[in-house]
């Protein structure tokens, strides 16, 4: 039914994806793991086409939509569930972090340091708009923020 076919695909010159191969057929289920960052979001960005292919194809029903936009595959009955974490996504990393303790008047420590021992990444990463971190990205984000606050308890 779909068939992704030598795919790369990334974000400018990144290069995130390369030369993937899948073939799906109907009624069937199929699990994409791998770490944080390794692209299973972009892979369904690019099978939603919010991403264009760098190179290769992807066809459904044998019918080639590797060039066809969102709406159109929409139409075609592939639909998206995206990855939410609640996170500001037009702030940056540190950003979002220091909101953490925006509202905290009885802030004892500063943790940040703390945040970044837990998630290396984030560090890394201060500067770059939230939503265009990976979605296990954010999930760290967002246990940051909440540490920043330097809560009792966490749900
Ligand atoms: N819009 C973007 N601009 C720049 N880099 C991006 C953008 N979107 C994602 N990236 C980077 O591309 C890489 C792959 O991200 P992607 O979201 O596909 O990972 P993932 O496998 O879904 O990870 P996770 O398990 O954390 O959800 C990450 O390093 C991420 O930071
Ligand atoms: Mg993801």
């Amino acid at each position: 039914m779909l068939s992704i076919e030598n795919v790369s695909s990334g974000y400018g010159k990144i290069g995130v994806l390369s030369e993937i191969n899948i073939r799906l057929e109907e009624n069937s289920i199929l699990g994409v793991l791998g770490r944080n960052g390794m692209g299973k979001s972009t892979l369904i960005k690019v099978l939603s086409g919010l991403l264009p292919c760098h190179s290769g194809k992807i066809f459904l029903d044998n019918e080639d939509i590797t060039n066809y936009p969102p709406h159109l595959r929409a139409q075609k009955k592939i639909s998206t569930i995206v990855q939410g974490r609640g996170i500001f996504p037009r702030l940056q990393v540190i950003e979002n972090l220091m909101l953490g303790k925006l509202l905290q008047t009885t802030v004892k420590k500063d943790r940040l340091d703390e945040v970044f021992g837990y998630f290396p990444i984030l560090s890394e990463r201060t500067n770059q708009v939230a939503g265009t971190l990976s979605g296990g990205e954010q999930q760290m984000l967002a246990i940051g923020r909440a540490i920043m606050s330097d809560p009792k308890s966490c749900f």
